[in-house]
């Protein structure tokens, strides 16, 4: 099933990043996949200097484990860092943000040489923009933003928290809030022909903090699992 695969391409990443010289720092991501990478990386996790995570629930798991976390101001470089994704398509451009961690997933992404990413062979696809895009943005600037994207010909729609909220004597569902405090923006019904172009549009609206497409800051190792094993694409 697909926790299975999860986990293998998880084993995979660990194999990978055991390969790196030792007493590193090392960018960690956000996401189920990733947390497969992470519990697979724990026995070993003397072989770097510490981590950078992406996400307040990733610096949980690490901490549980016994992982060093660093704030990403005390370190200037990353050899690697490794994550998964929505969607990727053959050039290695994703789409992220399903969970959330977007923002903090770029910034780490940039400060890393190599963007290990790690998925299951259902993130794959020939065009991405069949998963929604996420749009994280100061939540004052929504109606504003909401008409820019809107331009784009996708349907743009808040997304919402899991939560409900029944303090208040009625049941209400709230936005989703980041890390960041931000509010997110989905895209559904993209066909992403230029994520480069795409993501320099959406990155230059007032109010927008990131955008989920992940052109600029791409994947440079695939590691892709199906039912006959881990697939390593470069
Ligand atoms: C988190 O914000 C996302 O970018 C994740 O990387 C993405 O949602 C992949 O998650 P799974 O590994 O749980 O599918």
């Amino acid at each position: 099933n697909q926790d299975q695969l999860k986990q293998l391409v998880g084993e995979a990443a660990r194999d990978e990043v055991l390969r790196l010289p030792a007493g590193q720092i090392l960018g960690i991501g956000t996401g189920s996949t990733a947390n497969y990478f992470i519990d697979a990386l724990a026995p070993h996790k003397d072989h770097f200097l510490g981590t950078v995570s992406s996400s307040n629930a990733t610096t949980e798991r690490l901490l549980k484990h016994g992982f060093k976390v660093l704030d990403p101001n005390e370190v200037d470089h990353l050899p690697a860092y490794v994550d998964g994704a929505d969607e990727i398509d053959p050039a290695g451009y994703m789409i992220k943000g399903g969970g959330g961690a977007l923002t903090r997933e770029k910034i780490i992404a940039s400060m890393a040489t190599q963007f290990i990413c790690i998925c299951d062979a259902s993130k794959q696809v020939p065009v991405l923009g069949n998963f929604a895009l996420p749009v994280e943005i100061i939540p004052l600037s929504k109606g504003i933003v909401t008409q820019e994207l809107n331009k784009l010909g996708g349907t743009v729609t808040l997304r919402m928290s899991k939560e409900t909220r029944t303090d208040l004597g009625q049941t209400a569902s709230q936005p989703f809030v980041t890390d960041n405090g931000g509010w997110i923006l989905n895209i559904a019904g993209l066909k992403i022909a230029n994520p480069i172009t795409l993501e320099e549009q959406i990155n230059q609206i007032a109010g927008v903090i990131t955008v989920g497409l992940f052109a600029k800051e791409k994947a440079d190792i695939l590691l892709v699992s199906n039912a006959s094993g881990v697939s390593r694409i470069t």
